[in-house]
């Protein structure tokens, strides 16, 4: 499917859901406060990639991401690692709750991909 709908009423708040999109697994993080709190408070200097929360959402309480390595491509698992985003078990990268690389050898922030909000609780990826 080139485009897929996501519902969010689904999601409770905490919890990263699996999409599969284009044949590659699609992340759809429903923040808490304090995740979004946490991804505000870093600075661009503490990141290799960086890039401020608020360029990677359209709403903050949700945070839609390529399940994607950026090293060689493994599928991270969510709320793990050492910043509470996202842990890639294959060479250990750590991302946090903005899909940031933080820490491991992946170079790249997890990608954020085309998507809108078609209502307030459905988006449309693709
Ligand atoms: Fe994720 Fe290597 S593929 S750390």
């Amino acid at each position: 499917l080139a485009k897929v709908e996501v519902d969010l009423s689904a999601i409770p708040e905490g919890k990263n859901v699996v999409v599969t999109w284009r044949g590659k697994p699609l992340f759809v993080r429903h923040r808490t406060e304090a995740e979004i709190a946490e991804a505000n408070s870093v600075s661009l200097s503490e990141l290799r990639d960086p890039q401020m929360d608020a360029e990677r959402v359209q709403q903050p309480k949700w945070l839609v991401l390529l399940g994607v390595c950026t090293h060689l491509g493994c599928v991270p698992i969510a709320s793990a690692g050492d910043f509470g985003g996202y842990f890639c078990p294959c060479h250990g990268s750590h991302y946090d709750v903005s899909g940031r690389i933080r820490r491991g050898p992946a170079p790249l922030n997890l990608e954020v991909p085309p998507y809108s909000f078609l209502e307030e609780n459905k988006i449309i990826v693709g």
